[in-house]
């Protein structure tokens, strides 16, 4: 009996010593820096960015000629050559960023994010470690350039996808995703195919094209590097940081730009500063709220896939894409929606009419969604509705999901915090009276008739 007992109160402390040792390898592991920022430095820096909430990624390259998935190369297994007619092909006849800066500025979005490279390795820019990109088609033109200045020219932030993977360049080692080997994943394939092929020499590759696109371009705002997919049971099936070379990557660019802000697909989680913001792809909103507290974008497209796509019809209507938006906000988070141009450069009417609709309700709400985050615990989420919440101008906003049938919205336990309330579209009164059933509630009362937005909003002012 009494071994026993002793056994189990051992057992015991040997857990708690168990859990304290973890406790301070995952501490430690969570002090591991990369550079020197504080917190409040970091804060600073970001701050035009978490101001902003809503943002424009565009994925283009020569997939936009196959239409169907910028993977297609990876999805067809195709190689080099069988690719290589969309490389001949690329002809954007249509192509003027001017256009796309000003669908991007009247949707409300601050800034843009372009593949300069995605996994496919066409390069959009002019670089001069290599002769797969777009001066060498038909195009002629070095295309981040025009990219870059039309955007500025709106006054935007500009950013800069890049692909870690490398489904074109030579020196790039075979791993589990790479189009060649989708076929056959033998061994003996991969050393097959690997002869010749030297990683190190694309780690290098990868560092010559980064300091090109952020010396070549004036300011760069963002870079988005894509991705990791380190195999812990087989390594050299994956790619994480030490393929990539990530902490001597993540040093030079934060070199070369010292305020630009950087994803965190390099594999960097041990490090307390080996990433900027989190990058949530394609969830549902459901999901967005356990982001909260964190810093965040979520990636989302308009319909499956981010490269132009012509037969996808799934497109997310004018409310999903509103619930994205306002949902981020209200977790304090970001969203940046995905546009795949035609291979003739333009925005296809699906992508537009899909931009033209946030537009219309950015230009009647945007105040409720720039510079907000999630509101105080002390006020409760009416029924029906998100909230966001602007602290320095002590706002609360009320986005009415359901708009009440007989236009009255109970605000519960409002009573004596509100000291004006109001139609955000167009700042017309709103009465608000307690409430005679319930102390502390405050019924608002709404025009009758839904104004002409999916979702409209109530702004109120705090005491
Ligand atoms: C994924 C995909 C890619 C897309 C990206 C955007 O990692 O590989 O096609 O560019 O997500 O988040």
């Amino acid at each position: 009996m009494l071994t026993c007992k002793r056994k189990v109160m051992m057992s015991k402390k040997l857990h708690i010593l168990l859990l304290i040792l973890s406790l301070s390898i995952f501490v430690a592991k969570a002090q591991k820096m990369i550079g020197t920022e504080t917190d409040a430095q970091k804060q600073q820096r970001m701050k035009w960015w978490t101001d902003s909430r809503f943002g424009m990624f565009i994925h283009w390259g020569l997939y936009a000629g196959a239409a169907r998935h910028e993977w297609v190369k990876h999805n067809e297994a195709l190689s080099n050559e069988q690719y290589q007619k969309y490389f001949d092909e690329f002809n954007p006849d249509m192509f003027e960023p001017q256009k796309w800066a000003k669908q991007a500025k009247a949707a409300g979005m601050k800034y843009a994010v372009l593949t300069s490279k995605h996994h496919e390795g066409f390069c959009l820019f002019d670089s001069k470690f290599t002769d797969y990109k777009a001066t060498n088609t038909q195009a002629k033109r070095d295309l981040i350039k025009e990219y870059v200045d039309a955007f500025k020219a709106q006054g935007m932030k500009v950013g800069f996808y890049y692909s870690l993977l490398d489904w074109h360049h030579p020196d790039y080692v075979m791993d589990d995703i790479h189009p060649l080997t989708q076929k056959d994943k033998s061994e003996a394939n991969y050393e097959r195919l690997n002869k010749g092929r030297d990683m190190a020499k694309y780690r290098q590759y990868m560092r010559n094209q980064i300091t090109e696109l952020l010396t070549h371009y004036g300011k760069i705002d963002i870079l988005w590097l894509d991705f990791s997919f380190p195999n812990k049971k087989d390594p050299k099936r994956g790619k994480g940081k030490d393929e990539w070379g990530s902490v001597e990557l993540l040093k030079l660019i934060r070199k070369l730009q010292p305020g630009i802000i950087v994803d965190n697909r390099l594999n960097l989680e041990e490090y307390k500063d080996g990433a900027d913001f989190e990058t949530p792809e394609q969830v549902s909103t459901k999901e967005l709220a356990k982001y909260r507290g964190k810093t965040w974008e979520t990636c989302q497209t308009f319909s499956g896939s981010w490269g132009y796509y012509r037969d996808e019809n799934t497109w997310k209507t004018h409310r999903q894409l509103l619930d994205l938006l306002i949902t981020s906000t209200s977790n304090g988070g970001n969203l940046i929606l995905n546009v795949g141009p035609t291979g003739r450069g333009e925005f296809d009417y699906r992508a537009t009419n899909a931009l033209d609709s946030m537009a219309y309700w950015m230009h009647a709400n945007s105040k409720a969604i720039y510079n907000c985050t999630y509101a105080p615990d002390s006020y409760a989420v009416p029924e029906g509705t998100k909230l966001t919440y602007n602290a320095a101008t002590k706002k609360l906003y009320v986005h009415l999901f359901t708009y009440p049938v007989d236009g009255k919205l109970t605000l519960p336990g409002y009573n004596g915090k509100i000291k004006y309330s109001e139609l955000l579209n167009d700042h017309s009164e709103v009465i608000n009276k307690p409430s005679t059933a319930n102390e502390g509630d405050l019924i608002v009362t709404l025009p009758k008739k839904k104004p002409l937005y999916e979702i409209p909003v109530i702004e109120l002012d705090l005491q």
